[in-house]
């Protein structure tokens, strides 16, 4: 007995020892770039402080929307009590709706069968399994991200091991694109290098390619034999029209690219807490497509096995109902205009301030940001001292942007940057 008790008490004093050090090396995570900012405005007791950080869309009052064409399919997917597991690849018919809202309502890619697609948790999901894909298929490949870009991109691709270079997209002086060391870029890269693009409203700048500048290049990708991943998580709101918001992707296609592309609804259908977008992949043919696309799922399983039921069940009810899709699209060309009027709104009030710097790309810039050009440290002030939250690299999001506070806004940014 004596003899026992001494064995417990050494493994004990063993197992505590050990079992304390398991994470003693664990220093806290540096803050999110973009939700850091949410939880520091959370956080703010004061009644005049004003979110612009996230790109999540707010009505003129501030207030998180929820679409009426998904209160509608709500309604009617109401009593499905249906909690079976979706397949690895996720709802089939969903997929086939976001398919055809990417790569045109006729497609001869859809209709051939040879794009590769699956399920995501969102865009973020998207792009980590296409990342993945990308490390396991093409191990000794890179991709070239532009500059600036989502934050959480450069983290997508750092977590696949997949090694980053970056490419010229954002003129500062102009506040526009950096068309000329795009090009230079996209010439002197490898050839066969994979290139992460946005569609439409690029996020952080609101500064997309012309139409002729995509087709310049969708050109130029031919000619090196590059390799397109689209990320498209803001269709509808460069343009308020998706089908218009997909030219970029319809250009590289008409061009026989095999491109790759990410989508959401996060922010087109406002179901930002349910994770529902789509990662697809174009084939040489339908045999191709099967193959992928069972990599595609093979990726998805030891991650989270299956995605979820019921944001996919919205998405194929609101885009399978004729009626529900035209309310859906009205809606999207709602949010659409009332940020182009809060652009319009937050540059007249700076006008009037008598600001001496230009202030033409508020309205110039496109899709749900302004890329204000206020640097880190004005950043710092506009929270400091007014409560107004945005990310550092002067990232605006409009969508957060009222009647209610576009004059406060306006003054406080005008202060800040007056005597830059
Ligand atoms: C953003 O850029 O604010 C959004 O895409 C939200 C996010 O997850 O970062």
């Amino acid at each position: 007995m004596a003899f026992r008790r001494i064995i417990l008490g050494q493994v004990g004093r063993v197992g505590e020892r050990s079992m304390s050090s398991w994470w003693r090396n664990v220093q806290p995570a540096a803050k999110d770039p973009i939700l850091g900012v949410t939880e520091a405005f959370l956080a703010d007791p004061s009644p005049d402080k004003v979110n612009v950080g996230v790109g999540a869309y707010r009505d003129d009052n501030g207030k998180p929307v929820v679409l009426e064409c998904v209160r509608e399919a709500e309604r009617r997917i109401a009593g499905n009590l249906s909690m079976e597991y979706l397949p690895m690849g996720g709802s089939a018919k969903m997929v086939e709706e976001t398919l055809r809202l990417a790569y045109g309502e006729n497609s001869d890619l859809i209709k051939d069968k040879r794009i590769a697609a699956i399920q995501s948790l969102s865009g973020t999901g998207a792009c980590r399994i296409f990342a993945e894909f990308q490390r396991r298929f093409c191990p000794d490949s890179q991709i070239y991200i532009p500059v600036p870009t989502w934050a959480n991109h450069h983290n997508i691709w750092r977590d696949a091991h997949v090694p980053q270079r970056t490419f010229h997209y954002y003129h500062p002086e102009s506040r526009g694109l950096d068309f000329a060391s795009m090009m230079d870029d996209i010439k002197s890269a490898p050839n066969g290098s994979f290139f992460l693009l946005h569609a439409c409203a690029h996020n952080p700048t609101g500064v997309d390619p012309s139409e002729e500048q995509w087709r310049e290049i969708s050109y130029q990708f031919k000619v090196k034999g590059h390799f397109p991943f689209f990320d498209m998580a803001y269709q509808g709101f460069a343009s308020g029209d998706p089908e218009r918001d997909a030219k970029s992707i319809r250009i590289f296609l008409e061009d026989g690219h095999l491109i790759g592309c990410a989508q959401s609804y996060a922010k087109n259908m406002g179901l930002y807490g349910q994770r529902v977008g789509c990662l697809s992949v174009v084939c040489e043919d339908e045999k191709q497509a099967v193959a992928v696309k069972s990599q595609l799922q093979q990726l998805a399983r030891p991650m989270y096995s299956n995605p979820p039921t019921h944001g996919a069940l919205i998405v194929s009810t609101v885009l399978g109902d004729p009626n529900l899709k035209k309310l859906w699209l009205k809606e999207v060309k709602g949010m659409a205009d009332r940020i182009i009027g809060a652009r319009i709104a937050l540059r007249q009030n700076l006008e009037k301030l008598g600001s001496s710097l230009s202030w033409k790309h508020i309205t110039n810039q496109i899709g749900m940001f302004c890329y204000s050009g206020l640097t880190p440290e004005q950043v710092d002030r506009l929270t400091n001292e007014f409560h107004i939250y945005m990310t550092r690299n002067g990232r605006i999001s409009m969508a957060g942007v009222t009647t209610g506070n576009v004059g406060y806004l306006a003054n406080a940014i005008h202060e800040v940057s007056k005597s830059a």
